[in-house]
């Protein structure tokens, strides 16, 4: 995020705020996960192919019999995702779509060739998404964003590890997604969260944060 909180700018075009050291870190973050997760908006805004880029951290992949990107997951209400995007059509990986129980028919003919549809219930609670990764054999899931989708996960105390990496610029504009939206976090002026770790890498910061006693320091 910038100095001030924002994920991105409010223009139409996708603002970059880390530096190739920090890409290539959440490259290996990625590499080390089962899943990716992005909130729908990501998708239809940054069109990101959500795959591994470097060479040798896909064959290390391959090598322990695991496909060469991370399975890509998504949530929607409004169900207006190209089937063309990169989500669904960059790499093998397998994709998948929670969406809400009255638009599950709908979604399904829309997208139900090039993603495996789940029924998320109504409305899709990200606890219950969790549950359904893990017994589909994802047991550690990234989520990248954006805001929306951040201040579930964290609102409902279902994130081991926050990794926050701050940018030095300011965006300035508040019609601009930010970080997370309102909401009630359990890490408050009454209970602090766990700094775990602080690195300067280059010209940003990461601050990792332990959120859960599942949080593993490398
Ligand atoms: N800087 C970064 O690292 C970073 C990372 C990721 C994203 N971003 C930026 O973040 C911005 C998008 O963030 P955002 O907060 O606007 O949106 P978001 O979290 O990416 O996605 C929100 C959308 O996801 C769907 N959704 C979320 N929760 C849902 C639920 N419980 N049930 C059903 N659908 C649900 C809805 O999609 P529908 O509208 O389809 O119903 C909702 O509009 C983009 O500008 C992107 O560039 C930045």
């Amino acid at each position: 995020m910038s100095i001030d909180g924002y994920l991105d700018c409010a223009a139409p075009r996708r603002l970059e705020l880390s530096n190739d050291a920090d890409f290539d870190r959440v490259d290996a973050v990625r590499a080390s996960c089962d899943a990716i997760f992005v909130g729908a908006a990501t998708v239809r805004n940054d069109n990101p192919r959500l795959l591994v880029r470097s060479e040798s951290r896909r064959d290390e992949r391959t090598d322990r019999g695991l496909a060469p990107s991370p399975t890509k997951v998504t949530v929607t209400e409004r169900v207006e995702l190209d089937p063309g995007a990169n989500f669904f059509t960059a790499g093998d990986a397998e994709k998948l779509v929670y969406c809400a129980s009255s638009r599950f028919a709908h979604a399904r003919l829309r997208l139900g060739k090039v993603a495996t549809v789940v029924d998320g219930g109504q409305p899709v609670e990200m606890r219950r998404v969790s549950e359904d990764l893990g017994a589909r054999g994802v047991y550690r899931l990234m989520v990248e964003g954006g805001g929306k989708v951040h201040t579930q996960f964290l609102t409902h105390n279902l994130v081991d590890e926050l990794q926050l990496v701050v940018a030095p610029l300011f965006v300035g504009d508040s019609r601009a997604p930010r970080f997370v939206t309102d909401g009630r976090f359990p890490w408050n002026p009454g209970r602090r969260a766990t700094l775990a770790e602080v690195r300067q890498i280059g010209d940003v910061v990461l601050l990792r944060y332990a959120l859960s006693p599942r949080f593993e320091t490398d």
